[in-house]
């Protein structure tokens, strides 16, 4: 897509100004998070996607946590700070440095709309290169209430009316504006400029650069969406309904691209979830971010995965937990109640049962018996378990880190390993068995006797 949208250059202005304080939160609304990332991040992610080859980030004043992850997500993104709400042409106008380097092309967006695509800021831009001032998007609004209204003539965009400064009959219009918008560099700031706030809100209003720029004798024009991609966040149901809608884009996405979802809206990825080709994934399993599945690998039900790969044909779960730094080789197979952490799997390694593995490398076909644990952690530092190619883990046995085991050794069941195992050796480290010939016999006779008295 970026190279489908030519040579003209593009600058984003991305408002995150917004106060959100319907979302009754200590964090800025455009931290707040869909699918793994925030809202802020979905929006610049879009912008950059559709071409955009700088981008300001308008703030509000003190926002430094929305500039860090602004900067967090495009290490060049310009931060302007908005000091004073004085509507959103004034919020647009902040990143005049910005407009003055007159790109060919500007577009605005909102921190606070995550699901607006690549595909619709490029639909945005079009009309520019062939002359239009001002492309505005909208949509047909089920309850155009609030919206500002598009007064069109034909194909042309003749102004945009805000509800609370339109007639009856303006209000009457469906057509509505989403609030972004498309104008043309070389005359962005002329337009800005002019813009006053003599309107019922005493507001700089962005909406007005139409009727600026047919005023110069310029165009405007529409790109229409449905309503669903604008939907805009301002508190916690309408961030979940934004996470809903971008879970099933995420689902559809998977299965085009040949993944089985058994039961696809029990299943929630992260934005930057990657799936393999003829991937499954059973019922109710959470993909946190960073999680990459290669062919053919097999999610079983209620496995939580996050910042973990896993190998073609490998297996996971059910119940399994995943965490970052897990690395599953190909054909591996990790089984119920097993914990991974910061841990390799060689290829075809098994983990089948309730174990607890961090801070391991755990060579090619090792058995890891049912309850394993490593011990990694003396609550000060953390450290490293090396399992061998070839080696076999008795159940409940406790490797204590620092500690190698070494290629096609044995653990017998039940050790507490401290010390380093050679290759193809057998470590026990428990309690030798005593066994008393008769011994229960003579308790029970015993104790009956007691009892009898
Ligand atoms: C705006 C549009 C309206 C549209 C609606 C869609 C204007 C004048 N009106 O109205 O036509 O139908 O969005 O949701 O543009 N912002 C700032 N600084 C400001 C004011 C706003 O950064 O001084 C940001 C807000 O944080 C928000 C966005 O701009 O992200 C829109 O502002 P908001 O006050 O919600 O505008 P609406 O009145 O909803
Ligand atoms: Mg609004």
């Amino acid at each position: 897509m970026t190279s489908n949208a030519n040579s003209r250059s593009c600058l984003a202005v991305v408002l995150a100004a917004g106060e959100g304080s319907r979302m009754k939160s200590d964090i800025p609304k455009v931290m707040h998070q869909v699918a793994g990332r925030t809202l802020l991040g979905h929006a610049l992610a879009a912008v950059r996607q559709a071409g955009a080859d700088s981008v300001a980030v308008v703030v509000g004043p003190d926002r430094e946590d929305v500039a860090k992850e602004a900067r967090a997500a495009l290490p060049n993104a310009e931060i302007y700070t908005q000091r004073e709400r004085l509507g959103t042409g004034h919020a647009v106008l902040t990143a005049r440095d910005a407009l003055a380097r007159r790109p060919s092309d500007v577009i605005v967006a909102y921190a606070d709309t995550p699901l607006v695509t690549a595909e619709t800021f490029v639909k945005l831009r079009a009309p520019l290169a062939e002359g239009a001032a001002v492309v505005a998007l909208g949509f047909q609004a089920k309850d155009p209430t609030g919206y500002g209204r598009f007064l069109m003539s034909g194909d042309e965009l003749l102004d945009i009316r805000e509800h609370r400064d339109a007639t009856e009959e303006e209000r009457k219009i469906t057509l509505c504006n989403a609030g972004l918008m498309a104008i043309r560099g070389d005359i962005a700031l002329t337009l800005l400029e002019k813009l006053d706030n003599k309107n019922s809100q005493g507001e700089y209003y962005l909406t007005d650069v139409v009727a600026v720029a047919r005023s110069l004798g310029e165009r405007a024009v529409v790109a229409v969406v449905g309503e669903d991609e604008v939907h805009g966040v301002n508190d916690r149901a309408q961030l979940a309904i934004a996470e809903a809608m971008m879970q099933k884009r995420l689902r559809h996405a998977a299965m085009a691209s040949g993944v089985t979802l058994v039961a696809p809206e029990t299943v929630f990825f992260s934005f930057d979830t990657k799936l393999g080709r003829d991937v499954i994934v059973e019922p109710n399993v959470v993909f946190g971010r960073g999680v990459v599945v290669e062919d053919r690998a097999v999610i079983h039900s209620f496995s939580h995965l996050e910042g973990a790969t896993i190998g073609k044909d490998a297996g996971v779960g059910p119940f399994a937990r995943l965490r970052p730094g897990a690395s599953l080789g190909p054909k591996a197979k990790v089984g119920n109640f097993v914990e991974i952490k910061n841990a390799e799997l060689g290829q075809g390694a098994k983990v089948g049962h309730l174990t607890y593995l961090g801070d391991a490398t755990i060579g090619a076909d090792v058995n890891v018996g049912a309850g394993t644990i490593t011990c990694n952690y003396d609550g000060f530092g953390k450290y490293r378990t090396v399992v061998g190619e070839g080696a076999f883990i008795g159940s409940n046995s406790s490797l204590v880190a620092p500690v190698t085991i070494g290629k096609g050794a044995y653990v017998g069941s039940g050790s507490v390993i401290t010390q380093d195992v050679p290759a193809d050796a057998l470590a026990l480290g428990r309690g030798r068995q005593a066994v008393k010939e008769g011994w229960a016999q003579a308790f029970r006779a015993k104790s009956l006797a007691m009892k009898r008295k």
